[in-house]
């Protein structure tokens, strides 16, 4: 085997070119509205709905506001990268495609691998969330769901006081097999699925922010920064970027639509418009609904796994609470099926590629969905939702996808070098500036994240090396073309 196969390149030409033959074909059935309605489908979702208390009562206080306005500068620089690479390459694949065009294919492996993070991860982290909220909306209307099916396995304390052992979280698991027999079904039905259901959430969160705004006490928003307590993190400057840290998860997903380029119709236009147009639209939301729960609620108070449940009781509107949590778990419902359809297209390309076994690209004649791969996904994130905790999950997901995206940076400037005369629909101004900046603000956030994290993504990397170098290096179809050395 050569040791130049790992980094063998594939050129734009030939992965654009590759992307539309063979047969394993997916269908271009999606339009504009579909791909930005993709794009704000897998953003809002656990992040504004649970994340923003813990950051402010724990963070930042008022200020985060200003974590929301950081976390959402780093994804619009790296939203215009990709808004770059997702028109010059319009492959399914997203990061994956673009490293394996830039820094050959064990790099393009691992990002490929790294992405599972992102989107697997991401899915049962979101699964974990939703159960929550229908546990509590069921609670509302007299139901009680068995404890023992409701948590990841472990004793858990009850309100009465008594202690139970847990054994598997049965309503995230059940969500994310029910999402996966719709994405099987029909990319254009589950599309249709997604707009809508998008639409519901939109108008929650535009709902609460109308009403807040009129109750809002404008004395909460003193002190903005509370003064830090002496411990890096806690409050003060360190607060706000240990907060947009936390809340850089509300912003994750945006990327997903680059996932979808092989379905787009018309993806050099579609795809920039479909990542800043939704990522602009979920930062002024964030924007807005961090001033108005911060106005309404003490930051002090704000530590629950349902913050914007209690800036609704200030407000004191009691059908409005039932709204936000319906809300909420539709909104909570569309980010999980976006990374289930995200991973799916991930691992259809890589296997393409040869790098997975060929079932995860084998195409149903009549529906035209990956069925193999999202089913095989699906039971997996299932039992993954069902045996672990959300806090485990969660920070694994954002120091996964901040590390894709600085590759993502690094891709831009590599390319405009390497290959300077591929047409570019979209245009990244300022390049290398730009990027570069993405790349630095991203290792700032990953920076933000405890030593743990590290060690275990250090831990999935090296489990992907271990694969690729089992199977992935032997069933390359790129390396099956090199000359043996
Ligand atoms: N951005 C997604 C969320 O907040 C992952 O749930």
């Amino acid at each position: 085997m050569s040791g130049s196969q790992y980094r063998a390149r594939k050129s734009v030409a030939d992965i654009v070119a590759g992307s539309e033959g063979g047969g394993h074909q997916l269908t271009r059935s999606l339009g504009a509205i579909s791909i930005i309605a993709i794009g704000v489908g897998a953003v809002i979702g656990a992040g504004i709905f649970v994340l923003t208390g813990t950051a402010a009562a724990r963070h930042a206080g008022p200020g985060v506001m200003l974590s929301f306005m950081l976390a959402g500068l780093v994804c619009a620089v790296v939203g215009l990268c990709y808004a770059e690479l997702a028109a010059l390459i319009p492959a399914s694949g997203s990061t994956y495609t673009y490293t394996y065009a830039t820094l050959g294919e064990l790099a393009a492996w691992i990002i490929g691998w790294d992405l599972v993070l992102e989107y697997a991860m991401g899915a049962a982290t979101v699964a974990v969330g939703w159960s929550g909220y229908l546990v509590s909306l069921l609670r509302q209307f007299g139901v009680e769901l068995p404890p023992e099916l409701i948590h990841s396995p472990g004793a858990v304390q009850l309100a009465d006081g008594s202690t139970i052992q847990a054994l598997f979280n049965l309503p995230a698991a059940a969500i994310v097999l029910a999402l996966t027999a719709m994405l099987v079904a029909g990319t254009k039905e589950s599309a249709r699925f997604n707009n809508l259901i998008v639409l519901v959430k939109l108008v929650v969160v535009i709902a609460f922010v109308g009403f807040g705004v009129a109750a809002v006490n404008a004395d909460n928003w003193v002190p903005f920064i509370p003064e830090n307590t002496g411990e890096f993190g806690q409050f003060g400057a360190s607060g706000v970027l240990r907060a947009a840290s936390v809340v850089f998860f509300a912003f994750i997903g945006f990327d997903a639509v680059s996932t979808a380029a092989q379905e787009a119709r018309n993806p050099q236009r579609d795809m920039p418009l479909g990542i800043l147009g939704s990522l602009l639209l979920c930062t002024l939301l964030y924007v807005a609904v961090a001033a108005v729960l911060t106005g309404l609620v003490p930051y002090t108070l704000l530590n629950v796994p349902d913050p914007i449940a209690l800036g609704v009781d200030v407000i004191g509107k009691p059908w409005l609470s039932l709204l936000i949590k319906f809300g909420a778990l539709a909104g909570l419902t569309t980010v999980i099926l976006v990374l289930l359809y995200a991973q799916s297209r991930i691992f259809f390309t890589v296997s393409r590629d040869g790098l997975l076994p060929a079932m995860f690209s084998k195409v149903h004649p009549r529906t035209g969905t990956p069925y193999l791969s999202q089913i095989s996904i699906g039971i997996v994130v299932a039992l993954i939702a069902g045996l672990f905790p959300i806090h485990l999950l969660g920070e694994m997901v954002s120091i996964g996808t901040l590390f894709a995206f600085t590759l993502v940076c690094g891709a831009v400037i590599h390319l405009r070098r390497t290959e300077p005369h591929v047409p570019r629909p979209f245009r990244v101004p300022g390049v290398p500036v730009v990027p570069a900046i993405g790349i630095g603000l991203c290792l700032l956030l990953m920076g933000g994240l405890p030593l743990d994290t590290w060690l275990r993504l250090v831990i999935w990397l090296a489990i992907g090396m271990a694969i690729y170098f089992m199977y992935g290096r032997h069933h390359s179809v790129l390396g099956r073309r090199l000359p043996r050395g």
